[in-house]
């Protein structure tokens, strides 16, 4: 493995794309629009910088990550990676279609894997003439801090491709965790309905926002509340998360609560937005 291709420059992508150059990979990370691909890599930018202002990271190897990072818009110049990780937006039609394109363009021993977290990978798969070399690899936001990955294999995903996926995730420097192909796999499974609750919660009139997030960190030591979590995920992605796990489980605990959908209609999607559950401005 030489090569690694990201697909999608968002919160998730830029922060994938960061771990592989870091880890010595030559990264190309695709995004859809020059203007997106802009952000993403400033966003990336920003994470590299802050780490040698902390002193974490040596100038040099800065530039040295740097010049393994591509940033383009051209799926074409997914070309010749040896693996590729989608981490674009939770729709799963958005995703087939990538598939099918990049099926035709990547070599045929390119391992595909997905970032989604909460689609089936088999899915996904199914879109393309690799099935055996199609893998979930579910990383945690944020990506340069959080340990975890969640490896997941299909019933069509080959044991070497297991293999190979287990020891790139190792490679950036992770410690992956096996999940079987079920929509949330292992961590949003649990996760996703104790966020939604937090909602309900707060629709009710349980607790202020400030309230219920000062209950989950001081009583529960989480490292942040729930409704922080929510603005830091993305509403319009835990909305997406939700619908898609609702429909998988029929299951109330995982149904979008309405305020949850009015907040994305009306665009407050979180930090991403510069206003969630919470308002955010330069710095905060
Ligand atoms: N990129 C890179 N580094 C970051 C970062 C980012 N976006 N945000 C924080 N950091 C680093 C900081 O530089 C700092 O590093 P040092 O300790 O080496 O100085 C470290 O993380 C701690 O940051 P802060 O001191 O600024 O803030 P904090 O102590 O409050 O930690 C946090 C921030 C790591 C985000 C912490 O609040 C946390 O762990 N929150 C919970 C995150 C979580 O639950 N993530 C999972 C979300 S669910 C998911 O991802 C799955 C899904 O499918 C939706
Ligand atoms: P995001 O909205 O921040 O970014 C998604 C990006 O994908 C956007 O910039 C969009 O322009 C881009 N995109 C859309 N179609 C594309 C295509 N065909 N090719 C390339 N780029 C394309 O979303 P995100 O939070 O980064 O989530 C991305 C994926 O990661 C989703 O599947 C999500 O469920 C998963 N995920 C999210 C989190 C989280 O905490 N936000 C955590 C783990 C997994």
């Amino acid at each position: 493995m030489k090569k690694a291709g990201v697909l999608g420059c968002g919160l998730m992508g830029s922060g994938i794309a960061e771990v592989c150059a870091k880890a010595g990979y030559e990264t190309v990370v695709r995004e859809v629009e020059e203007a997106f691909l802009k952000k993403g890599m400033a966003r990336l930018e920003g994470s590299l910088s802050r780490a040698v202002e902390k002193g974490k990271l040596a100038a040099a190897e800065k530039e040295a990550i740097a010049g393994r990072l591509h940033g383009t818009t051209a799926l074409e110049d997914l070309r010749d990676c040896d693996i590729v990780v989608e981490a674009i937006v939770e729709n799963l039609d958005a995703k087939k279609e990538t598939y099918a394109a990049l099926d035709r363009i990547c070599k045929p021993e390119t391992i595909f894997c997905s970032n989604t977290s909460s689609l089936t990978i088999t899915e996904m798969s199914a879109a393309t003439s690799r099935p055996d070399r199609f893998a979930g690899l579910h990383f945690f936001n944020p990506v340069p801090v959080m340990k975890l990955v969640e490896v997941v294999r299909t019933i069509a995903t080959s044991a070497e491709t297991e293999k190979t996926v287990l020891e790139f995730a190792r490679s950036l420097g992770k410690e992956p965790i096996r999940a079987q192909d079920n929509s949330g796999f292992v961590v949003n499974r649990l996760l996703v309905p104790y966020l939604l609750d937090a909602v309900r919660a707060l629709e009710e009139g349980v607790g202020s926002r400030e309230d219920i997030d000062k209950g989950m960190e001081l009583g529960c030591g989480h490292p942040m509340g729930p409704l922080k979590l929510l603005d830091f995920v993305g509403l319009d992605t835990t909305y997406y998360i939700a619908e898609i796990m609702f429909n998988e489980y029929r299951e109330k605990r995982f149904a979008p609560p309405p305020l949850l959908k009015r907040m994305v209609l009306a665009g407050r999607l979180g930090k991403k937005s510069g206003r969630g559950f919470y308002e955010y401005g330069e710095g905060k």
